[in-house]
């Protein structure tokens, strides 16, 4: 399967097979190229020596190992890609190329987005997260001691390569995390999608091929819609993409990055947006039913009770970069397959959300 962003010149495949990064793919952008492949310690072990077989037809390939972790997606690792293009003598027509997850991902797009001011890269993502989100649409970056994300640039990748196969070693909270961004999409843009994700979520928890591939390739489908339609999140539709992110960046952060993977931060920022949406009676109650279930058979976590006070959840929403004009702007939906970015709520109403889940 495969599919196409469509930015005019920025335009690119996203490949979506078994053997996506195969060199039938991959050689029409490396040919006589010299390559850094980037990616961290536990990718390199299971997928390297399979990714660099296929880059046969490039000039030079060499590679660089990270360390492993959202607490290494910062300043200094993007100073290690630096160095390593640098020492390589990588030029204006070289090539990166990210396999791994978001963290990797990310760090190599924002390294190629700013090595001699912009080289090409593509992106082979191998969590179920990175495969439906984070390696389309040219977001990229690193993390700051002040806050997530902070520091980065948008650059469109040339190709997306996604090879389902990877996912049969990822673990289990990872997959279950990744399976709450394939959920997002049809709570914000297709409510017949929604529809068939609870029909086939059995399947899907059973990493079932062939279901796994419709839902990755809707989720793609609709990334792409939205990127062609707000590319630098302009508009306001682009940020629909950040349901219950806002909820869930202020969890990740309150509890310490790593107690709760992005993805399942992201997945109680959801339940708690939808229950604002309902409070603010946008969309009735059984959309967050709906989810809540999808989101308990994937064995997501449900609680944060305790993580901190409301006031210093609220404290950590006022950093979130949708902001302007210190109102906290969020993402609710106004039906089930729509959303809403709005900064027009009663800021009781998401005050009394919080109590509800912290308290
Ligand atoms: P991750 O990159 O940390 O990967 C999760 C874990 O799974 C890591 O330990 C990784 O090494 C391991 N892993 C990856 N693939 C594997 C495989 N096939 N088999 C076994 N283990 C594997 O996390 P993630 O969830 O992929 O990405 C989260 C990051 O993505 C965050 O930094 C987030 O900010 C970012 N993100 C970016 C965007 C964007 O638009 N750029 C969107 C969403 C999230
Ligand atoms: N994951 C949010 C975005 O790509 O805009």
């Amino acid at each position: 399967m495969q599919l196409l962003v469509d930015l005019g010149e920025r335009s690119y495949p996203i490949f979506i097979e078994s053997d996506a990064y195969r060199s039938e793919n991959l050689s029409p952008l490396v040919e006589n190229k010299k390559i850094l492949v980037v990616t961290n310690e536990t990718i390199a072990p299971l997928y390297l020596d399979q990714l660099t077989r296929q880059l046969d037809s490039a000039q030079v390939v060499d590679t660089l190992i990270l360390p492993d972790g959202e607490q290494f997606k910062t300043m200094d690792s993007l100073n290690e890609i630096l160095t390593k293009a640098l020492s390589m003598k990588l030029n204006r027509k070289s090539l990166m190329v990210a396999i791994g997850g978001g963290v990797v991902g990310d760090m190599t797009g924002f390294a190629a987005s700013c090595y001699q001011r912009g080289i090409d890269f593509i992106q082979v993502p191998t969590t179920l997260l990175s495969q439906v989100d984070s390696s389309v649409g040219g977001k990229t970056g690193v993390n700051h001691a002040l806050g997530k994300n902070m520091i980065g640039a948008f650059h469109q990748p040339k190709a997306v390569c996604i090879d389902t196969n990877t996912l049969n070693t990822l673990p289990e909270r990872e997959y279950a995390a990744g399976m709450a961004e394939v959920i997002k999409y049809g709570l914000i843009y297709d409510a017949d999608f929604f529809g068939w994700l609870e029909e086939n979520i059995e399947q899907l928890k059973a990493r079932d091929e062939d279901a796994l591939k419709k839902a990755i390739y809707r989720s793609c489908e609709i990334k792409a819609a939205i990127v062609k339609e707000d590319e630098k999140e302009t508009t306001g539709k682009r940020a629909w993409l950040n349901l219950g992110h806002t909820f869930g960046h202020a969890i990740e952060t309150l509890s310490g990055y790593g107690r709760f993977l992005h993805g399942e931060a992201v997945a109680i920022g959801t339940l708690m947006a939808l229950k604002l949406s309902e409070e603010l009676s946008l969309i009735d109650l059984s959309v967050r039913e709906r989810t809540a279930k999808l989101f308990h058979t994937l064995g997501l976590p449900n609680t944060i009770k305790g993580i901190s006070s409301v006031s210093e959840f609220v404290d950590v929403m006022l950093l979130d970069k949708k902001n302007v004009n210190a109102k906290i702007r969020l993402i609710l939906l106004s039906k089930l397959g729509e959303a809403v970015l709005t900064e027009d709520y009663d800021g009781d109403k998401m005050q009394s959300v919080i109590a509800d889940f912290v308290d």
